[in-house]
């Protein structure tokens, strides 16, 4: 009996816009960690390099579930990103924005969805959305708490990169 595709149509192209907004998300990491290594910010860059390779993760996970019902995802073109981030601050509010808008599209993909299947397997994302906007969420609340205090900034900075 041949292999047969257990996706529909429309959950495919879910899979592929969802697997490229986390390639999308692996390659504003990796800029900002480039830019955060430019600006001296040396947590801070190690910080979004792990986070881009934890993105490719997220794609590669819906990759493989996409293999598991019969189907396969493509390796969609990404845009080029070159502005620069400011600063620290910058950086971390970027990621927030990005991570609640990823977080929005789940909700809504996920209430989309009729297939049971799929629904189960969104629910990691949405868990996943969650701690990621909670945990920048607090590191934005303590680079505030920093104020103008250099010293301190150097300190959260190291604190990031652990
Ligand atoms: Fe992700």
């Amino acid at each position: 009996m041949p292999i047969k595709n257990l996706l529909t149509k429309p959950i495919e192209t879910m899979l592929a816009q969802a697997a490229a907004a986390e390639l999308y998300a692996a390659h504003l990491y990796q800029h900002i960690g480039n830019q955060m290594q430019f600006q001296g910010w040396f947590g801070a860059q190690k910080f979004f390099l792990a986070e881009s390779s934890s993105e490719r993760g997220h794609y590669q996970r819906l990759v493989d579930f996409a293999n598991q019902r019969g189907s396969w995802l493509p390796v969609p073109a990404v845009p080029a990103i070159d502005e620069t981030v400011g600063s620290l601050g910058d950086a971390l509010q970027v990621a927030y924005d990005t991570e609640v808008q990823l977080g929005q599209d789940y909700e809504a993909w996920h209430e989309e969805c009729r297939c049971p299947t799929t629904r189960q397997f969104l629910l990691s994302y949405l868990e996943e959305q969650r701690t990621s906007v909670g945990e920048i969420s607090d590191l934005i609340s303590r680079l505030e708490r920093c104020g103008t205090d250099k010293g301190a900034m150097l300190t959260f900075d190291q604190e990031l990169g652990a």
